[in-house]
C-alpha cells in the first residue's frame, strides 16, 4: 500500500560524491512514493558516480549542480531552491562535504543551498569506517549536530572498500521512513497517538532477531509533585527511549514502553503506558516485567521526591522556603534484583568520569549491561536528536559514535541480542 505521509512536502536532496551516491536514485523513488516533491542538487564529484539524467528522470525536475549556470539560475535560483525546501537531506554526506559544511563554505551549489536554507537539514554520512572514526570527522559531526543539523546514520557493516565498521549510508527505505517520522514528530500533538503511517524499515528484507522476545523499556523524565501545580523534573525528552522502542518493535519484539510525560507519538506496534512519578513508573514496571526477556531502563528517573507534597498551591508567604526530599526507589536496581529477572540494561547519564561511574552502576545495580552517555557534550544526550554511547558489560565494552538516536538504538539492540545469546 502506498503511504502518503510526505504529501505536500518539498524535499531537497543533496548528493555528495561517494560510492553510496548510486543509492540516492532509489532514495528519490522512495521519497516520491510517499507523496512529496523532490528536487536534486549534486556536488561536482557526485556526477562522477551517477548521472544527473537518471535523477532528473526519477525526480521529474532538472538537476542542479552549478552555482554558475545561467539557465539553471533562471529556472530556479539557488536561493529560491533553498527557500522551497521543507527539509534538506544530504545523502551521501561524505567526509569532505561534512568538513565543508562545518567550515560554512559556499563553494558549490550543494553547500550554498545548506547555508541559504532555513529548512532543517538531515545528514546521512557515508564513508570508509576509519575516515568516519577519525577525530576530525567526529568533531565535524558533533559541531554540525550542535548547530542543529540532524544526523541519520551511518550504519555498521561491510563497506565498498572491503572493510567492516560504521560508515555505510542508511538504506534508502530507512531514510524515507526517517523523513516521515521527522515530519510526524514535528507535527506531534501534545497527546500522543499511534502513528500508523510509519512502516518498519526493511520490512521486506530484514531479519527480525528479536522475534519472540518481550521487551520492556522505560523512557522520558519523571515528575515529582511539589504541590498541585509545580513539580521537580529534568530535561529528558523521551527520544532515546522511544527510539529503542521503535527499533525493538521493528526487529520483531513485543514491546511495552513505560513513559514519563513526553510529547512523542507512540511507535507503531508498541504498547505504551504513561506515568508521571518515579513511584508510578516503578509500579507500572513491576506490573509488566513478568515474562519479559529484556528490560532497558532509559528513563531519567528523579532520584528524589518531595517528602510531603502540598495538597493545595503553595503561596509566596516567605522569602525563603525549604523542601524536604526523600530518595525514590531505584527501578532499574529493583528489576535487576528480581529472582527471575530479564536481561537488564541500564543507562548512565554522566558529565565526567563516564567510564568509572558507568562501571560502578553496572556492578552496584547488578546489571547485565550499561549504556553510558556523556551529557555534558552539546548536541548529544538530553533533548537532542543525536547521541553517542559507551557500552559496558562484565566481559567487554563497545563505543557507538555520535549518530541519530534510531540508528544508535538499532546498534545497541544488536549488541544486546549478541551478548544475551551468550548468557
Ligand atoms: O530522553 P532523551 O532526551 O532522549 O535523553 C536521553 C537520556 C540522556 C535521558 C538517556 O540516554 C539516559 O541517559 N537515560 C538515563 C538517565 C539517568 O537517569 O541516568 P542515571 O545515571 O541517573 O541513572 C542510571 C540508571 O538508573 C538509568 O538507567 C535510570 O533509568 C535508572 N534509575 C535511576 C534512578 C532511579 N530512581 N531509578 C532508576 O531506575
Amino acid at each position: 500500500m502506498m503511504s502518503v505521509s510526505l504529501t505536500n512536502k518539498n524535499i531537497l536532496l543533496g548528493i555528495g560524491g561517494g560510492i553510496a551516491a548510486y543509492k540516492s536514485a532509489d532514495l528519490v523513488r522512495r521519497l516520491k512514493e510517499r507523496g512529496c516533491d523532490v528536487r536534486v542538487v549534486m556536488s561536482q564529484s557526485a556526477m562522477e558516480f551517477i548521472t544527473p539524467l537518471t535523477l532528473q528522470a526519477l525526480s521529474g525536475h532538472p538537476v542542479a549542480s552549478s552555482l554558475l549556470d545561467p539557465a539553471a539560475e533562471a529556472a530556479m535560483g539557488h536561493i529560491e531552491l533553498a527557500r522551497w525546501a521543507d527539509l534538506v537531506i544530504i545523502a551521501p554526506a561524505t567526509a569532505n562535504l561534512l568538513a565543508r559544511l562545518t567550515a560554512g563554505m559556499a563553494d558549490e551549489l550543494i553547500t550554498t543551498a545548506c547555508l541559504a536554507t532555513e529548512a532543517p537539514i538531515a545528514l546521512c554520512p557515508a564513508m570508509n569506517q576509519q575516515m568516519y572514526r577519525n577525530a576530525a570527522t567526529q568533531a565535524n559531526l558533533a559541531c554540525l549536530a550542535e548547530r542543529g543539523y540532524t544526523l541519520w546514520g551511518p550504519a555498521n557493516g561491510s563497506q565498498a572498500c572491503g572493510e567492516i565498521g560504521p560508515g555505510r549510508m542508511l538504506e534508502p527505505l530507512d531514510i524515507a521512513i526517517m523523513a516521515e517520522q521527522f515530519f510526524s514528530q514535528s507535527a506531534t500533538p501534545a497527546v500522543a497517538a499511534p502513528n500508523p503511517t510509519v512502516a518498519a524499515p526493511n520490512d521486506d528484507t530484514s531479519a527480525k532477531p528479536l522475534l519472540g522476545q518481550a521487551v520492556l523499556i522505560t523512557a522520558g523524565p519523571t515528575r515529582e509533585a511539589i504541590d498541585p501545580v509545580r513539580y521537580i523534573s529534568n530535561h529528558s525528552s523521551g527520544k532515546m527511549g522511544f527510539a529503542l522502542a521503535t527499533a525493538a518493535a521493528q526487529l520483531g519484539a513485543a514491546v511495552t514502553l513505560v513513559s514519563g510525560p513526553v510529547n512523542l507519538p507512540t511507535p507503531e506496534g508498541v504498547t505504551r503506558i504513561d506515568v508521571e512519578s518515579a513511584q508510578e513508573m516503578l509500579d507500572a514496571v513491576l506490573e509488566h516485567v513478568d515474562k519479559k526477556h529484556i528490560f532497558i531502563g532509559c528513563a531519567a528517573v528523579a532520584d528524589y521526591r518531595v517528602q510531603a507534597p502540598a495538597s493545595s498551591k503553595i503561596k509566596k508567604a516567605t522569602e525563603e522556603m525549604q523542601l524536604a526530599l526523600v530518595r525514590n526507589p531505584d527501578i532499574l536496581a529493583t528489576v535487576a534484583h528480581l529472582p527471575h529477572r530479564p536481561f537488564t540494561v541500564g543507562f548512565a547519564a554522566e558529565t565526567h568520569d563516564v567510564e568509572a561511574y558507568a562501571r560502578d552502576k553496572l556492578k552496584r545495580k547488578n546489571l547485565d549491561m550499561i549504556a553510558a552517555n556523556d551529557v555534558s557534550v552539546a548536541g548529544l544526550g538530553f533533548n537532542a536528536d543525536t547521541n553517542a554511547l559507551r557500552v559496558f558489560w562484565p566481559q567487554g565494552n563497545q563505543e557507538f559514535p555520535a549518530t541519530d538516536k534510531l540508528t544508535l538504538a538499532r546498534q545497541l539492540l544488536s549488541l544486546i541480542v549478541k551478548e544475551k545469546q551468550k548468557t
